[in-house]
């Protein structure tokens, strides 16, 4: 049975914590990585958590717990996955345009590190030659994601080395006898369609041979979670078939068995986030009825910077008449959480919640307008953990220095 908290659970957490306020569900966490083992049972394949989405340090520890690895895109998360208890070896640093420094920072806490560039995999052959294993980002130059925004693999993108430099990546190889043992692509997120991996398979393939010590292929993340009614998500268990025909088809020529990486961010916490707000206004206007709630895009800007759909329902009105409101935030900018939306009758003082909230939640929120960043609570075992109070009036002072 799918993991789901209750409306009435909800408002319960939104009194006892206030609003607005993030909810995680922890066992939801459990039930998508199983999801993922189960259907990838037998196969040789791991999981990098993709940190990004979610970093608050309970939810890494919570899936340090359940057996999962770690991607993570900045020294700092790396840092984060230390303090949360991952293993050295179960933390992968996926850089992309740093300094170098942080990569000899990433070396130096011994934690594994995909290069995304010529100029730091100069570097890193330079200064490292053989002696330290290294993993190689390519961007495929294959276009798939859900929005412009989030489509990292195509061939105006900035990241990974576009496969057409191949031969600079190999004579970089030579000179420094550089110990690669990854290839990593990843082509976006949101990715419905299984070939979209396997197009990126083939592409590997052609270049697997030419890297002697290559122990990992690295699929990338970018699992596409429902997030309307009816929404298709990616079929893992079809991509688990789908990745092991590929590799059946083309045996490594070098004989040796390849462990398959995925890196999956908003498949295991975007489903298991709930966004409780209050409202704090209605405006009835010839174009719409506005609802505005106590949170904008700086809580939660997926819908305004990706044009994100999030599921919205009143939980204070479950038998309430449907009727159309535009859903906005108090923020001084147009901050439009949705348009013309169908909820159930809507009064001041009821909660809305805002559905699929895990992943780039939290996450990308901010102080805009000096507002407090909301609070966070962990669901697990029946029990409501505050993970993360809410802001105070001094953090809005706290690094600021005044003359
Ligand atoms: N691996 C790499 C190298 C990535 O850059 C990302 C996401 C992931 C894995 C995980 O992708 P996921 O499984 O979460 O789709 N803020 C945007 C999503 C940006 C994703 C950035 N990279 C959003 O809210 O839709």
């Amino acid at each position: 049975m799918s993991q789901q908290l209750t409306p009435e659970y909800l408002i319960n957490l939104g009194q006892q914590f206030g609003t607005p306020l993030y909810v995680y569900h922890a066992e939801k966490i459990r039930e998508q990585y199983q999801r993922l083992t189960t259907a990838f049972q037998g196969s040789n394949t791991v999981f990098f958590y993709a940190c990004k989405a979610l970093t608050n340090i309970n939810i890494l520890k919570y899936v340090c717990g359940l057996g999962a690895n770690v991607d993570c895109s900045s020294i700092n998360e790396v840092r984060l996955a230390l303090h949360a208890g991952f293993p050295k070896e179960r933390i992968l640093y996926t850089s992309n345009g740093i300094a170098f420094d942080e990569i000899a920072e990433a070396k130096d806490l011994g934690v594994i590190i995909n290069i995304d560039s010529l100029s730091n995999l100069e570097k890193f052959g330079n200064k490292y030659g053989h002696s330290y294993p290294v993993g190689i980002r390519l961007r495929p130059n294959i276009m798939a994601g859900g929005n412009l925004k989030i489509s990292t693999g195509h061939d105006k993108s900035k990241f990974g080395i576009p496969v057409d430099q191949a031969d600079q990546i190999l004579q970089l190889v030579d000179k420094y006898n550089l110990h690669i043992a990854d290839l990593h692509i990843h082509t976006g997120s949101e990715i419905k369609d299984v070939d979209v991996f396997v197009k990126g398979i083939e592409i590997l393939f052609d270049l697997i041979p030419k890297f002697k010590e290559l122990k990992f292929i690295d699929l990338g993340g970018g699992f596409k979670v429902p997030y309307k009614e009816g929404d298709a998500e990616t079929n893992i268990s079809l991509l688990a078939k789908t990745v092991a025909d590929a590799f059946a088809n083309h045996p490594n020529p070098g004989g040796r068995p390849l462990q398959v990486w995925f890196e999956p961010g908003k498949f295991l916490v975007s489903e298991c986030g709930y966004f409780i707000t209050k409202v704090n206004v209605l405006k009835d206007t010839a174009a719409a009825t506005f609802v505005s709630v106590d949170s904008g895009f700086n809580h939660l800007i997926r819908p305004m910077f990706y044009d994100a759909y999030h599921r919205i329902e009143n939980i204070s009105n479950p038998n309430g008449t449907p009727k159309r409101y535009s859903v906005v935030g108090n923020i001084c900018e147009t901050d439009t959480f949705a348009w013309d939306r169908t909820i159930n009758e809507v009064r001041e003082g009821d909660y809305l919640v805002f559905y699929n909230a895990g992943a780039y939640g939290f996450e990308m929120s901010s102080n805009f307008n000096s507002r407090y960043k909301p609070a966070e609570v962990l669901v697990s075992g029946g029990q409501a953990h505050l993970i993360r109070r809410r802001d105070r009036f001094e953090d809005l002072l706290r690094n600021q220095i005044e003359l």
